[in-house]
């Protein structure tokens, strides 16, 4: 498969080819998604919930989020690659922005980088922008202000509330961004934010109207446990965990009864050295 790049998702959005989009977090996870014919993977923030175990996004580091990006990067041949900016990384500041940007780039080595926030954010991305890191934007529910938005809701559905989010689709454009992920926005909303753009929107719980999708891989996987809370956007498209814990019993119960090692996942020696050992 051809390098996917900046000019590839343009074509594909020009010519109303949906973008695909899933996140992964570590050599595996990014190795799959790029096998399986991925346009972006992105390293999400949301990391620190599927994968460290967290309550949300909150205490995420720039040095996670970096270890992850390298992993991934390492296992991706020809998807475009790109790096969330965790909280506290960029919103100080549009120079302290560029800094994390940067470092995520060389050090993570991502293709771009995502950022949450609208059009109090323009100049932030702009900033990035200009030096030449691709940007996609963020909003809607942005999971990193979840206190500020009493949890995590539907966004945009009050006129008012939608018109907010027109005005922070085009201020993201504006600042020079290739993309702008929408999540968990009713689909209309998102149609008609879809259709006014001239960049492609990811939709998450967005409906399907959007340029593309995006979904959190250990989520539509079905890599947690049972009973676990799913956003209603998340369609399960496999069974990981209960293939993962189907492997690890029959495993554990082989060791128990000693079926496991079988004489053909073990070594030869010559006879006569183990009899001259035994001696
Ligand atoms: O962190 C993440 O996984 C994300 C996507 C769900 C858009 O930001
Ligand atoms: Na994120």
């Amino acid at each position: 498969r051809k390098k996917v790049t900046l000019q590839t998702l343009q074509s594909m959005y020009k010519k109303g080819e949906p973008i695909t989009m899933l996140t992964a977090y570590d050599f595996p996870s990014a190795h799959v998604a790029d096998h399986a014919g991925m346009d972006i993977i992105l390293v999400g923030d949301s990391l620190a919930m599927v994968s460290m175990g967290l309550e949300d996004t909150s205490e995420v580091s720039m040095e996670e989020m970096i270890f992850a990006a390298r992993s991934a990067a390492r296992a991706t041949k020809s998807s475009f690659l790109v790096g969330d900016l965790p909280m506290g990384s960029y919103e100080i500041s549009p120079e302290q922005a560029l800094a994390s940007s940067i470092h995520m780039i060389k050090t993570g080595r991502t293709h771009a980088i995502k950022l949450e926030g609208g059009a109090s954010l323009a100049p932030t991305i702009s900033k990035i922008t200009s030096a030449g890191i691709p940007v996609l934007g963020h909003i809607g529910l942005t999971p990193q202000r979840q206190n500020s938005l009493g949890g995590f809701r539907v966004q945009g559905k009050t006129t008012a509330g939608a018109m907010a989010l027109l005005e922070d689709a085009f201020a993201v454009q504006d600042a020079g961004a290739f993309g702008v992920v929408l999540e968990a926005i009713p689909p209309q909303i998102a149609e008609i934010i879809t259709r006014k753009l001239r960049i492609p929107t990811i939709g998450i719980g967005a409906g399907a109207s959007c340029s593309g999708q995006v979904l959190v891989q250990t989520d539509m996987l079905g890599n947690f446990p049972p009973g676990r809370y799913l956003p209603k956007f998340v369609k399960r498209f496999g069974d990981v965990w209960a293939e993962s814990l189907k492997g690890i019993e029959a495993y554990g119960e082989e060791v128990k009864n000693r079926t496991y090692p079988a004489k053909e996942h073990t070594y030869d020696v010559k006879d006569e050295v183990v009899a001259n050992f035994e001696k």
